[in-house]
């Protein structure tokens, strides 16, 4: 959607990865698999696994923090605080209230959404929204991920592409300087549901021991349906995003995309015309992260001064659901 000035802002950013990590090797070591084939198929080299006794909120709360001390602003001051995980530590309350009472954001509205690798542009678009409507002035989007727990180890088509980790970001209404999100392009359809799901495991299909021994409550992926979806979704949403943005692919200082598989960014860059060397990676080093894989991109790309001020950003995402879409900044 196209606004004629940005409404709402990114003001910092901050992540949190676990510190083990696991390579191809390692896996290689423990299934029928190859560095080889996970490296020419996908990209990726290692992911960081989470322990046991680390979950969703505690590495959502690490990344949230780092981002609310750049931002300067104490955990009372948050208005609205969006949680994204398809892996919350529990199913009831949401992990956006365990993440609330961990940093001690009292005064805000907190809750979760649910749009898999998307979740952070969703979240985003939430956070801007209710800022724009007056409800608040300051937002936090947190995407937190413990991708380990819900994918299905014995399954090596899908087991080797994730990893586990948080980033998050403090958003605040435009100071009129036309820094801030220059436009969003959100999409899903629900008919695709099957290409990447969890069969069982919720309310339709509760928990037993036959769900179990199946293995239905772990991720389950239609590996190439999802592939093609994602060039295509990913290179629609990226020309709508610039269209409204008032932007063309000459104007984009960077891409940073969602990190599933290193062929999809490709595709994705060639399509929105944008040269490799604009093209933020780090999946080779994380996986795929899900929802946090875009926050925990941004940040480092942030830290790696690679946005500089003034600086046009474009972002796509795609996931289950089907979920996908597209955003640009100015910084
Ligand atoms: O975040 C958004 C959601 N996820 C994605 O975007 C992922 C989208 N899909 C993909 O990235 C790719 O489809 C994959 C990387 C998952 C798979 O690549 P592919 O080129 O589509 O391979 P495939 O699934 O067609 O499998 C090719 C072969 C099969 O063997 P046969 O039947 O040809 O003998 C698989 O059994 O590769 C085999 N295979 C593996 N071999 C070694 C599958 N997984 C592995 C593995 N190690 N880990």
């Amino acid at each position: 959607m196209r606004h004629p000035k940005p409404l709402a802002e990114i003001v910092s950013t901050g992540r949190y990865v676990p510190s083990n990590v696991v390579t191809n090797d390692d896996l290689a070591a423990r299934m029928d698999t190859s560095d080889e084939w996970i490296r020419t198929r996908t990209g990726i080299r290692a992911r960081r696994i989470a322990p046991d006794q680390e979950g969703a909120a505690h590495m959502g709360a690490a990344a949230a923090r780092i981002a609310l001390e750049r931002a300067r602003v104490d955990p009372g001051e948050v208005d609205i605080l969006v949680l994204s995980t398809a892996t919350p530590d529990r199913w009831l309350p949401s992990t956006a209230c365990d993440v609330q009472a961990l940093l001690g954001c009292t005064n805000a509205v907190a809750f979760d959404i649910m749009a898999a690798c998307s979740g952070f542009i969703y979240g985003l678009s939430m956070a801007e929204g209710y800022l724009a409507a007056g409800r608040g002035e300051v937002a936090l989007v947190v995407s937190t991920e413990k991708m380990s727990s819900i994918v299905d180890w014995n399954d090596r088509s899908t087991c080797v592409l994730f990893g586990d980790g948080a980033g998050a970001a403090v958003v605040k209404p435009s100071n009129g300087s036309g820094r801030g999100i220059l436009s969003s392009h959100l999409r899903s359809d629900g008919n695709l549901a099957q290409l990447l799901w969890r069969p069982a495991g919720g309310a339709l299909t509760p928990l037993t021991a036959d769900v179990l021994a199946k293995g239905d409550h772990f991720v389950r992926m239609a590996g190439r349906e999802v592939f093609k979806n994602a060039v295509r979704s990913m290179a629609e949403a990226s020309h709508a995003a610039l269209h409204d943005a008032g932007l063309t692919a000459a104007d984009v200082d960077l891409l940073v995309p969602h990190q599933a598989n290193l062929r999809i960014i490709d595709a994705t860059a060639k399509y929105a015309g944008i040269p490799p060397e604009k093209v933020f990676i780090n999946l080779d080093r994380y996986g795929n992260m899900s929802s946090a894989s875009i926050p925990v991109a941004l940040d480092e790309a942030r830290e790696q001064g690679l946005i500089g001020q003034g600086a046009n950003v474009l972002t796509a995402a795609f996931g289950a659901g089907l979920t996908w879409g597209a955003m640009a900044w100015r910084f």
